[in-house]
């Protein structure tokens, strides 16, 4: 496996059987240590008292793969995570995945809206944190028109001409796509959530297919976006050819950014009673894309988080460079349920900005103050 991992790393790709081989190897039990498992960047200060985890790091398949995507990731970005600020701003949703707990069809869910007011004030309160990317997310939700979006997207411009802004609302037609654009949209994150057309089937009601998602991101592409796209890891029916699919598609699209977490259960959704995605694969996912991706921004993201409780810092020892806090009001983020048991939804997480900050410490990086562009390959 060591060679295999060289081998990646080198050429940052793969044959199709290595790939395999990496993605559908054993899965370790990760100990209750936590973050302190993965060796990459560990300070001495960080080892549990009379550690051997770095002695042994390199006979474990998936700890020296992390420590191969920290060594690129600080290649590539030094210690710096960038943040997102995420504005959960509606959570009504015209369609009806099978996975997700806003889906339509969920008749127990407290609908919400955030007025544009609202929105500015969370970006105003975000600014003053530190945050210089915002990232508006919602249901597709058609009471948000273009124009209305277009507004929106202006006005945090206005207000924040260093910021960028990014998007995450969906499916829409290349003419919404540009409009946003021109009202100074800089990037769209939009997940494939798989690459694989059965797959995609499983997931997604028979009106959605994996062939308009894909119409969606390369429109983005096209149109300028920086672009962000990714899975769940574990979604029912995801198996290791489904994953190598996403990966090779991912090589085809050449995202900027790629988010990944675990699929967690929702009780009021067809998949109620499937299991969770695994930790332990998704922290293999992400030093895999690091390798395959040294430029990419990799968030740990919520899922992560959720399952875990140093879930996200451990993405970031497995080659994740990227957080997105929440900075929706704490009275609307529970609402915004997609899984359960989401973090940050109690009063206790009205500062995720200072939690972060010892978070990412905690585990050898520091959040910085910037956009965060992507470093493109020169
Ligand atoms: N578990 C984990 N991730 C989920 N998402 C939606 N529902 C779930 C769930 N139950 C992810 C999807 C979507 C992103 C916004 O959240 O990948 O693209
Ligand atoms: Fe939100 Fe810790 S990051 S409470």
């Amino acid at each position: 496996m060591q060679k295999l991992i060289d081998e990646l790393e080198k050429n940052k790709d793969l044959s199709d059987e290595g790939l395999l081989a990496l993605i559908g190897m054993p899965l370790t039990d990760i100990p209750n240590i936590g973050a302190a498992f993965w060796p990459g960047s560990l300070r001495a200060s960080d080892k549990p008292p009379h550690s051997d985890v770095d002695r042994h790091a390199d006979a474990d398949p998936d700890r020296y793969l992390a420590k191969r995507a920290d060594t690129v990731r600080r290649a590539h970005y030094g210690t710096n995570v960038y943040v997102r600020g995420l504005i959960e701003f509606t959570n009504h949703c015209k369609n009806n995945c099978y996975y997700c707990g806003i889906r339509r069809g969920n008749g127990s869910l407290t609908r919400y809206r955030l007025t544009k007011e609202e929105i500015l004030s969370c970006t105003a309160a975000g600014f003053k944190l530190g945050f210089r990317t915002f990232v508006l997310q919602g249901g597709e939700d058609p009471y948000f028109t273009d124009t209305y979006i277009c507004d929106i997207v202006s006005s945090i411009k206005e207000q924040h001409p260093d910021c960028a802004l990014t998007l995450s609302i969906g499916e829409k037609d290349r003419a919404s796509y540009q409009a946003f654009f021109d009202a100074g949209a800089d990037r769209y994150l939009l997940r494939h959530e798989t690459a694989d057309d059965t797959h995609y089937a499983r997931l997604h009601p028979p009106e959605m297919s994996l062939k308009n998602r894909m119409r969606c991101l390369y429109d983005l592409k096209e149109i300028g976006y920086q672009v962000g796209s990714g899975i769940m890891v574990g979604s029912p029916g995801q198996t290791p050819e489904t994953i190598l699919s996403d990966l090779r598609f991912l090589q085809k699209l050449d995202p900027d950014m790629i988010g990944i977490g675990p699929y967690l259960t929702h009780n009021n959704t067809p998949f109620a009673n499937e299991k969770n995605g695994s930790l332990a694969l998704t922290l293999r996912l992400l030093s895999l894309l690091r390798l395959l991706f040294p430029h990419a921004l990799l968030p740990a993201t919520t899922a992560l988080g959720t399952i875990h409780p140093l879930g996200r810092e451990m993405g970031l020892k497995c080659g994740a460079n990227v957080l997105m806090p929440n900075l929706s009001p704490v009275d609307v983020r529970r609402l915004y349920a997609l899984y359960e048991n989401k973090i940050c939804t109690g009063d206790e997480s009205a500062q995720c900005r200072d939690c972060l900050e010892t978070r990412v410490s905690s585990a050898g990086y520091q959040i910085v103050t910037a956009r965060g562009d992507v470093k493109r390959k020169i």
